[in-house]
């Protein structure tokens, strides 16, 4: 997999300007770092450009300033974390393009650390306009891609400037290709998916792409009620689309035909309403009053669920089985979660988890650092899922002109 991009592998970036596209859209409250994955994440490719002498020049968008300069959104309150992850100082540039880039650009010396502001107070980064790219091109000597998270956006830093300057994946980049390839590139069969979240409208093409690709599926979370409900058991007042009856019905159908076996809830866990400490009750199927929802998976149904993953080679996950938010809604999630991991640490299972509500629902159980990877992406973790291809990892394919 790897050796289908370039990487920085042999290049030699001794006083070069490297500029690096990071994705610092960090989780931030009252302008300061809550969750700094993602800071971690980019510490590798800084120190290897660092160690082999290179200026390192950070790119990066904030939130969705659309455009404009918002003060809110600006990548600032990200220096001070970064510096002291990476022992090291981080200087900071109040704009992305134009004379101030240039004038702290010039300023810099080998080894280095600049981040430059938000990307995406230029309307040019997301429209993908070569005339911004340019702009940006100017600043570096050659082009590294990091942010595996914002791949699935053809955005001026991850697309048309990799056309302007010799473009590498960086070390984080490299390692979500090499775990994705692993999950459903080229996995060790058998392999499982679990599915969950919500909607099943949003996922009808996630759903669609891992039945050709999977041994077994998993579904969960609200999702799930939408298929049972479409199977006739009652779901009382659980989240549901029931207008995708047909469409559920669909896709066990589909599943049927390409021989992926759909894992489906053979139990439930009921509440009123979804409040921390609310009496949960376990029921069959359809054993559901009116008022009530199902909040979780019952302990048949993640019973199941594990020793489906004792047959299995490799898992993929994506969204959590029940309300694991507001404990005790949290323990089909959780139980799950810790039983992979066990297999994964006794070298049984590779297991590669990501999008969304995934890595905090894996951090809630504190079970993360046991995956065999979890992804920094919410969005572009999906659009893999979906089987899409993903405008900033073309960008880097080694055969590209
Ligand atoms: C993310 O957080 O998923 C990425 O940084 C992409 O952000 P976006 O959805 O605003 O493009
Ligand atoms: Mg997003």
């Amino acid at each position: 997999m790897a050796e289908d991009f370039r990487t920085l592998d042999g290049v030699d970036v001794k006083d070069k300007r490297a500029l690096v596209r990071v994705d610092f859209n960090v989780p931030m409250e009252n302008g300061a770092v809550t969750d700094d994955t993602r800071l971690e994440a980019a510490l590798p490719t800084i120190r290897r450009l660092r160690d082999g002498g290179a200026k390192v020049i950070l790119i990066s968008h904030f939130d969705r300033p659309k455009g404009r300069r918002v003060p809110s959104m600006s990548l600032k309150p990200v220096v001070a974390p970064l510096g002291k992850l990476l022992g090291a100082p981080v200087a900071f540039a109040n704009d992305c393009v134009g004379e101030v880039a240039e004038q702290a650009v010039a300023a810099m010396h080998d080894g280095d650390v600049l981040l430059l502001e938000n990307l995406r107070f230029h309307a040019g980064e997301e429209a993908d306009d070569p005339a911004f790219a340019e702009q940006l091109a100017a600043l570096g000597d050659l082009y590294v891609d990091d942010a595996f998270s914002a791949a699935h956006r053809a955005h001026a830093s991850t697309d048309a400037i990799a056309r302007l300057l010799p473009a590498y994946a960086g070390e984080q980049m490299r390692r979500e290709l090499e775990a994705l390839d692993s999950a459903l590139g080229n996995p060790k069969k058998p392999v499982l998916g679990i599915v969950g979240g919500s909607k099943v409208s949003t996922k009808l093409d996630l759903l669609h792409n891992l039945i050709v690709k999977l041994d077994r599926l998993a579904i969960g979370g609200g999702m799930a009620n939408t298929f049972l409900a479409a199977q006739g058991w009652a779901v009382g007042a659980s989240y549901c689309e029931p207008a995708l009856g047909d469409t559920a019905r669909g896709i066990m159908a589909f599943a049927e035909s390409r021989h992926c076996e759909l894992l489906l809830p053979v139990d439930i866990v009921v509440a009123e309403r979804p409040e921390p400490g609310a009496a949960a009750r376990v029921r069959d199927l359809g054993e559901i009053d009116p008022h009530e929802r199902i909040l979780d998976a019952g302990p048949q149904t993640v019973e199941r669920l594990c020793a489906a993953m004792d047959a299995s080679a490799t898992l993929v996950w994506n969204g959590p089985l029940g309300v694991f938010e507001v404990p005790p809604f949290d323990r089909g999630t959780v139980a799950a979660a810790r039983h992979a991991a066990e297999l994964c640490k006794a070298g049984k299972l590779v297991a590669v988890a990501g999008g969304g509500d995934t890595v905090s629902a894996l951090n809630a159980a504190h079970v993360a650092g046991d995956f065999t990877f979890v992804s920094t992406a919410g969005g572009a973790f999906l659009e893999w899922m979906e089987g899409k291809s993903l405008p900033g990892v073309e960008a880097l394919r080694a055969g590209r002109a």
